[in-house]
């Protein structure tokens, strides 16, 4: 297990050491629709990922390690066209809050010119093909290494700063870790917590 997960850990730091260096990186793009101190309010158009459901741990980490190695194989021929793909930012991690047992998809963003008709996933990474529409999304930035230490006071730093904006009522089912750096990369990291408030903010981003 230990060597395992060693072996995830190298890949990744060698993947992103290989493939970040010296080239744009695509990310999502999106329109900012209302801005405050500690978080702002974003409009994602259209996105389309590679996701992979990792169960059983309830570990932020290990559950991203796990799900971003499937994710990478995909990446990395792993697929119906032995097609290898370009390195994208961010890898994203959505916790779930209500299921009985511990349940996290892990995200690849698929660049623009694969997000139309991806190559299929090999069916024993078991990752699945997925597309967002028109998200309206609560975003807090932090800094540093994105852990199971630490994301929790993230995410509770920014529904306390929604708290005005949502009901008292709303249950919040999911939110996202989004982690922009390689591993490598010490200083000047970008994490994100995201908060999909499409159907409660009348700022902007209108419901669905
Ligand atoms: C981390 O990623 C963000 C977003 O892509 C980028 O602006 C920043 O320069 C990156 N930091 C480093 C140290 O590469």
């Amino acid at each position: 297990m230990k060597g395992k997960v060693l072996i995830n850990f190298a890949l990744t730091i060698c993947f992103f050491f290989c493939c970040s260096s010296g080239r744009v990186i695509e990310s999502p793009h999106y329109k900012v629709i209302h801005v405050e101190s500690d978080f702002e309010i974003r409009q994602y158009k259209q996105i389309s990922w590679m996701s992979a459901l990792v169960q059983g741990t309830a570990s932020f980490e290990k559950s991203t390690e796990q799900g971003f190695h499937r994710l990478y194989q995909y990446m990395h021929g792993a697929n119906s066209n032995s097609y290898h793909f370009l390195f994208t930012s961010p890898v994203t991690t959505t916790i779930m809050t209500l299921t009985r047992e511990p349940e996290r998809l892990v995200r690849y963003y698929l660049p623009i010119m694969n997000a139309e008709n991806p190559p299929l996933p090999n069916s024993e990474l078991n990752v699945h093909f997925e597309k967002w529409r028109n998200n309206c999304l609560a975003v807090r930035r932090f800094p540093g290494f994105a852990k199971d230490d630490n994301i929790n006071k993230e995410i509770d730093a920014l529904k306390s700063s929604l708290s005005k904006y949502l009901p008292e009522s709303a249950a919040v089912s999911e939110y996202t870790i989004a982690q922009y750096n390689s591993s490598r990369r010490l200083l000047g990291r970008l994490n994100e917590v995201w908060l999909d408030v499409s159907g409660f903010t009348t700022e902007g981003c209108q419901p669905l």
